[in-house]
């Protein structure tokens, strides 16, 4: 696809390819996963949902932490970026409790190490938002680790700056998504080390991806709460009894439509851009 560029990966959502040595290319694809499943059946424009809320953050986090953006190219989904060490984690803060974080209170009263007050229930928020790394897995389910296991990943040191630094960044957005009618349940980050050895945010940052949008007026906790962005897709899944292993189901015209644009509303209530507007200029994220 980019002339004089060299495919070096492709995950679940990205093709990567690069520039420069020290230069990469990272276009982000419509493809969809549910369940840690791709499914056959694309959202179109969702890869440029992804790139330009990850620019639009990007752009306002750089006080917080230094990021891999170089430059968005006009087809809005692709993002020049420096090549970066990643870390070994996967960066994840919760501010409130639910999925795999629920799930390890159920069993253990903790999430990460984390010890929680007792009768928590499903989807409360929590007192502090915490930081809770993960494994990366190759394939399959990320699996939650403690802060002993992620520092023999990464050193202590790099550990406590990469948990301020990831818990500055939730609040960050957290707080500008939830005037806009939008809870940040959580979210995932990975860094990486430049040349010099700095800590730098790469991938994407503040995603239906990467994150769990909740809308704020359908709050409730003591439930599992609506997706703001995969809930069509869940819920058709849902009615099929398919039993969430590869491959997904092919998904039905309507449910495309409706995903696709609780992905642009997500989009335009995050950033106050509207999706045309940033379709004729990517830049305008950056503004
Ligand atoms: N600046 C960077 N330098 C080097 N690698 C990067 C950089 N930014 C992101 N990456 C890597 O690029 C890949 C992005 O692809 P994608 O998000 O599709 O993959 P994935 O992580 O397998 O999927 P998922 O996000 O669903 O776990 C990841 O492996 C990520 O670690
Ligand atoms: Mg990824």
């Amino acid at each position: 696809m980019p002339e004089a560029a060299v495919h070096v990966g492709s995950g679940k959502v990205r093709e990567l390819y690069e520039l420069e040595d020290d230069r990469l290319l990272l276009v982000a694809s419509d493809r969809i996963s549910t369940f840690d499943v791709v499914l056959p059946t694309e959202i179109p424009d969702k890869g440029r949902v992804l790139t330009g809320l990850s620019g639009f953050w990007f752009a306002r986090t750089r006080a917080l932490v230094p990021n891999h953006l170089l430059a968005l190219r006009p087809d809005g989904r692709s993002t020049e970026c420096r090549r970066l060490q990643m870390l070994p984690i996967e960066c994840v803060v919760r501010g409130y409790l639910t999925g795999s974080g629920w799930k390890d209170y159920c069993a253990t009263g903790a999430v990460c190490g984390h010890v929680l007050a007792e009768g928590l229930r499903d989807s409360d928020q929590l007192p502090e938002p915490i930081f809770t790394p993960a494994t990366k897995a190759e394939e399959g389910h990320d699996e939650n680790i403690d802060r002993e296991r992620a520092a023999e990943l990464v050193g202590q040191e790099r550990l406590d700056e990469v948990e301020q630094t990831a818990i500055a960044l939730y609040r960050f957005a957290s707080q500008h998504a939830a005037e806009r009618g939008i809870l940040i349940a959580d979210t995932k980050f990975e860094f990486g080390l430049d040349g010099e050895g700095r800590l730098v945010l790469g991938d994407e940052a503040f995603t239906p991806d990467s994150s769990r949008f909740w809308p704020a007026d359908e709050y409730e906790s003591g439930r599992p709460q609506p997706s703001f962005d995969k809930q069509f897709v869940r819920d058709y899944c849902e009615t099929l009894g398919w039993d969430k292993t590869d491959p997904g189901p092919e998904l039905p015209a309507e449910v495309v439509a409706g995903t696709r644009e609780r992905y642009v509303e997500a989009f335009e209530r995050l950033t106050g851009i509207s999706f045309d507007e940033y379709l004729a200029d990517p830049q305008v994220v950056l503004r």
